[in-house]
Order: C-alpha cells, then sequence, then structure tokens
C-alpha cells in the first residue's frame, strides 16, 4: 500500500472499502459502495479522494468520476450539513414540485444546487425518489416528506 494512498483514505475507511471487495468478483465492482464509503466519512467526495479510490480498485480516476458523475447521490463538492433532494420528475411535477421548489428557496434563499451561507442545507433535485403515489416528495437528510402541501412545508422547516 502506498503511502499517498493511507494519507488519502484512513485506515477505517480503507477496511470498510476492503469488506466490500470481498463480495465483488472484480474491484470495479464496489465502486459506487467505496464512493458512498468516503462520502458517508467525508461529507464529500473530493478530487484527491477520488484518485486514491480509484487507485485502490484499479480503475482509472476518468472511470470513476464518471460513475460518481453519473450517480447523482455521489457529491462532488462539498455540501451542507443537511441535502434537500426535492423530486423533479413527471408525478411530483404533475403535483406542483415547482411552487414547493420557489418556496424552499424563498424560505432558505438559496436556488436548486446551491448551499446556504452557514452551510446548514443543500439544496438539490433528484429524479424519482420512488413515491410517485405520494407526490409530491422530497427528502431532508434521512426523512422522506410525502404528499407535500405548502403548509406541511411549513411544518418542516418550522420542526
Ligand atoms: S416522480 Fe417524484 S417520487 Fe416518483
Amino acid at each position: 500500500m502506498s503511502s499517498d494512498l493511507i494519507t488519502a483514505l484512513s485506515e477505517r475507511e480503507l477496511a470498510e472499502i476492503n469488506a466490500e471487495l470481498a463480495h465483488v468478483p472484480h474491484k470495479s465492482g464496489a465502486a459506487i459502495d467505496a464512493l458512498k464509503i468516503v462520502q458517508q466519512h467525508r461529507g464529500w467526495v473530493s478530487d484527491e479522494s477520488l484518485r486514491a479510490i480509484a487507485r485502490h480498485l484499479d480503475m482509472s480516476a476518468d472511470e470513476l468520476d464518471g460513475i460518481a458523475t453519473f450517480y447523482n447521490l455521489i457529491f462532488r463538492q462539498p455540501v451542507g450539513e443537511k441535502i434537500i433532494l426535492l423530486c423533479n420528475s413527471v408525478s411530483c411535477w404533475i403535483k406542483g414540485c415547482d411552487k414547493l421548489q420557489r418556496q424552499i428557496t424563498d424560505t432558505l434563499g438559496i436556488e436548486l444546487g446551491e448551499t446556504s451561507s452557514d452551510n446548514q442545507y443543500t439544496f438539490l433535485p433528484v429524479p424519482c425518489l420512488g413515491a410517485c403515489d405520494k407526490a409530491p416528495v422530497m427528502m431532508v437528510g434521512d426523512d422522506l416528506h410525502e404528499g407535500l402541501t405548502e403548509q406541511l412545508l411549513r411544518e418542516v422547516f418550522d420542526s
């Protein structure tokens, strides 16, 4: 193991990634899990972390970056403490997610894709959260909020 790999990935991250490697036939099969592990520990995946993961998985950084970019819950830039994911796919769109988007923007003072100046919130669009029958929906951190109305949204932010 090279010394810069130790610097870029912690022993704990490496141990968790290696545990995932035990379940896949090819190292690249653990790519998403490795990215998630590093993100869990650091909040996001920097270029340095991405290169270190790629080396550990015998992949090129470009190849791994392609996977990270495709998978929209891997953050390649620093994000706020809480991530707000507002679904903007068809069912949620029909049920008025654009109004909720404006309400969130007005409440937090941030547009989609932005992080609040106090680093509390990052507001991101997300394709279908798998709760279309309860549209419109959003996630705040680990909590899924379904059947949102402007009133319910106010209550979420008040709490
Ligand atoms: S379209 Fe929003 S949860 Fe499926």
